[in-house]
């Protein structure tokens, strides 16, 4: 079987992670031998941006159509305002590709440390998964600006809500938290200061609950959420979120596990009409990029996401043995600078290249 990938490297530690990423993904096929990867590259980044004025041709989306998944790395330089890079490129594709889902896991590999002291006696108290609603919400794009440049400047930033939208990402969140050991639901809103659209998350939240006796479930308040997050990692398992909360409550939770370079992310069509993307949820690190020293982890680990949503259930051995093999690595002592250790990207690439080879 041979899985069409279109690859997009995008900018700064974006083409490092990727390419070390579809190094490792060769090696799992070869060692796996029932199917292969084919790629189609294609060059969408800030900097074709500036030499030729486009991010994504017009018919982007129909070349993305004809693979079965996108592998992306990160999109944004300094040189182009972050608004216009994210919306020519990322957003569009997660909303066109009907991709209204971003699955977000968290957990602390071995070998690896988190600043919180109750995680360093015991590394299994943070195992979380974060589903982002995707689609909609504080991204949905919607708003403007009047008296532009003027004293009385007005923008407005909407955030659209619906409950077809709502509906959908807490059934894939009671799915995801079903199928967990913990079978336990945390779903976060700021429904006390927002009173309509975060009221209607509540609401629906409530109503899809009814369907779900055996998950447990409770609401929390965004910003007590952080502080939970913080002082009681243990009382969390699946969390559900709008797409501005979730972005950043994943980037707290990156960096409590260790660093922001291991968090991987898949963002999923789970109506399988379009392909869905898997990305590491970090940006394009200029302040390190062209140094070979960026985290590939986070890469690796949604590659192995990638095959495990490719598989539909016949390649979960093999996505389990490219995170056994990352674990080992990690385990071993082979970290980049941002785990506290002193191995470059190709160092980690090889490694763990080398272990899937032997687990
Ligand atoms: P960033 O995630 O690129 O970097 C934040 C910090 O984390 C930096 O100090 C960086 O060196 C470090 N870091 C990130 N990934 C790392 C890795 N794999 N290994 C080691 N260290 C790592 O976020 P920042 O600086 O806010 O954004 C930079 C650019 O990336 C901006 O243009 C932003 O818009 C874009 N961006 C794009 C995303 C995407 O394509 N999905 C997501 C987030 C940001
Ligand atoms: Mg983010």
């Amino acid at each position: 079987q041979t899985f069409k990938i279109a690859a997009i490297p995008g900018d700064g530690i974006g083409t490092e992670i990727t390419q070390a990423a579809i190094q490792v993904l060769d090696k799992l096929a070869e060692v796996d031998g029932s199917f292969k990867f084919e790629y189609t590259n294609f060059d969408w980044s800030s900097k074709a941006y500036k030499e030729r004025g486009w991010y994504m041709p017009p018919d982007g989306m129909a070349q993305l159509q004809k693979h079965d998944a996108i592998y992306f790395g990160a999109v944004g330089w300094p040189d182009v305002p972050d608004h216009i890079s994210l919306w020519s490129l990322i957003l569009p594709i997660r909303k066109d590709m009907n991709q209204y889902v971003n699955v977000r896991p968290t957990r602390i590999l071995p070998g690896t440390r988190s600043p919180l002291s109750s995680c360093q006696s015991d590394p299994s108290t943070l195992d979380w998964i974060i589903i982002r609603e995707n689609s909609e919400g504080e991204y949905a794009g919607q708003g403007g600006t009047t008296h532009e440049n003027s004293p009385h400047t007005i923008a407005t930033e909407l955030a659209i809500f619906s409950r077809v939208g709502i509906e959908r990402i807490m059934r894939f969140a009671f799915e995801t938290a079903k199928a967990r050991p913990r079978k336990k639901l945390t779903m976060v809103t700021k429904s006390n200061a927002q009173r309509h659209g975060m009221v209607l998350w509540d609401k629906v939240f409530y109503e899809v609950a009814e369907e779900y006796p055996d998950v447990e479930h409770d609401k929390m308040l965004v910003d007590a959420m952080t502080v939970r997050m913080v002082n009681n990692p243990e009382s969390l398992d699946t969390i559900v979120a709008t797409n501005l909360h979730a972005d950043i409550l994943s980037d707290l939770a990156a960096a409590l596990s260790g660093s922001i370079g291991i968090a991987p992310s898949s963002n999923l069509d789970p109506t399988r009409k379009h392909p869905s993307m898997f990305e590491p949820i970090h940006g394009s690190a200029p302040d390190i990029a062209g140094k070979g020293v960026a985290n590939p982890v986070g890469a690796f680990w949604s590659a192995a996401e990638m095959v495990r949503w490719l598989g539909q259930g016949k390649l979960d051995g093999t996505a389990d043995k490219l995170m056994q093999a990352i674990e080992n690595v990690t385990k071993a002592g082979v970290k980049t600078r941002d785990l506290a250790g002193n191995s470059n990207t190709k160092e980690v690439t090889e490694a763990v290249c080398r272990e899937i080879g032997i687990v």
